[in-house]
């Protein structure tokens, strides 16, 4: 998919945007230089199989309406249970559909990031794995364990890598098959999520008014036990303190959209869609007060897929591209948090 170029620019200044060049802050803002990475197009692959709520109350102690009210989800794709396919699968055919979209053949790529915390391996890498499946060799390629905010970590990374020149065309793929992982007695994680697999090709353009403007990455290890996936141990079954998790997730994932907003220079007036992490419609909601912008242009997928971690923000794009939400010059923000607690956000004008 390729979009016509529209210079749109914000007027007037917000109390977070004080105008400065470079990185002063505590997490890593970058201002562009003229040449951008530009995500050129958006691939997407989920499993056949739907679990719906009314499944789920067969088998666990809850309710269409308790899930529906306090999370917004009401079905999502998952893995049958005897199902062999693995992360790298999953994410490959994202890949190879992001590919087909841009009109790029497997040798045009020369990186590969994975962001997934449900890797085939501990290594080789899932990344690696996907160059393997889709033939795409001799290429960086590397994995990124930084959960639900691991694909726009991804896209920040590989902005850079863009940037300085190191690579010309990188596909950033989420990819997870979390129903493998979940303990599916504990009906307060085993209804939040759902399988799935986005991959983005971010590519060099010299058009410096369109692209990824601004991005900003964070983290607070000291938050990192109230959302947990065990690597060793009895017990490696996902663990969280879903009200604590809600609360840090509105003030995080807020202002990080301030911060990248920042970087690229612009007010928060500028946002033309705004694409959260599907996590929780409640979340959803007030982010969109946090920003006063009003629910039509906020995507949320989160009843068709429930959470997919690192590709919720892939599927929700693929959607916006899709009902024709995002054209040339659309302003995208997009802002994600996950177990660490790591936070990552992103500004792209299309
Ligand atoms: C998980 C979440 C939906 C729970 O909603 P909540 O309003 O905080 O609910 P609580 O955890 O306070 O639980 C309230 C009650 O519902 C019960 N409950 C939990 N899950 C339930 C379910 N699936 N069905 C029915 N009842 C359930 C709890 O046992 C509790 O009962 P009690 O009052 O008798 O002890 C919510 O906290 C959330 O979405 N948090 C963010 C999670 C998240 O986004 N994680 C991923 C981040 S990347």
């Amino acid at each position: 998919m390729r979009f016509s170029r529209r210079s749109r620019r914000s007027t007037g200044a917000c109390r977070y945007c004080r105008p400065r060049s470079g990185a002063d802050r505590k997490g890593h803002s970058t201002q562009m230089p003229s040449t951008r990475a530009h995500i050129v197009s958006v691939g997407t692959a989920v499993p056949d199989r739907v679990l719906t709520n009314e499944d789920l109350e067969k088998i666990l102690d809850t309710s269409d309406e308790w899930i529906t009210t306090r999370t917004g989800i009401k079905r999502r794709h998952v893995l049958d249970k005897g199902d062999p396919t693995t992360a790298s699968e999953l994410g490959a055919r994202a890949a190879s559909r992001a590919l087909a979209g841009a009109g790029l053949a497997p040798g045009d790529i020369d990186g590969i990031i994975c962001a997934t915390f449900t890797p085939d391996y501990f290594f080789p890498s899932t990344a690696c794995l996907i160059g393997r499946h889709l033939g795409i060799h001799d290429v960086c390629a590397f994995d990124i364990s930084a959960a639900c905010a691991g694909f726009v970590y991804g896209l920040s990374l590989a902005n850079a890598l863009v940037l300085s020149g190191q690579c010309a065309k990188v596909l950033v793929v989420g990819a997870e098959i979390i129903s493998k992982t979940l303990d599916w007695n504990d009906r307060s994680t085993a209804i939040l999520f759902g399988d799935g697999a986005g991959a983005v090709v971010v590519a060099a353009h010299e058009q410096p008014d369109t692209g990824i403007l601004g991005t900003y990455l964070s983290s607070d290890g000291r938050l990192s036990d109230i959302l947990t996936m065990p690597a060793w141990g009895e017990r490696r079954c996902m663990t969280m303190k879903g009200s604590e998790v809600f609360k840090h997730a509105v003030r995080l994932m807020g202002d990080a959209v301030f911060k990248a907003l920042d970087a690229a220079g612009l007010d928060h007036g500028a946002i033309d869609l705004l694409i959260p992490h599907q996590a929780n419609a409640r979340i959803i909601s007030s982010l969109a007060e946090h920003f006063a912008v009003p629910r039509e242009k906020v995507v949320t997928n989160l009843q068709e897929y429930g959470n997919t971690s690192s590709a919720s923000i892939p599927l929700a794009l693929q959607d916006a591209f899709n009902d024709g939400r995002i054209t040339g010059g659309t302003l995208v923000a997009l802002t994600s948090l996950g177990g660490g607690l790591a936070c990552a956000s992103a500004i792209i004008r299309f």
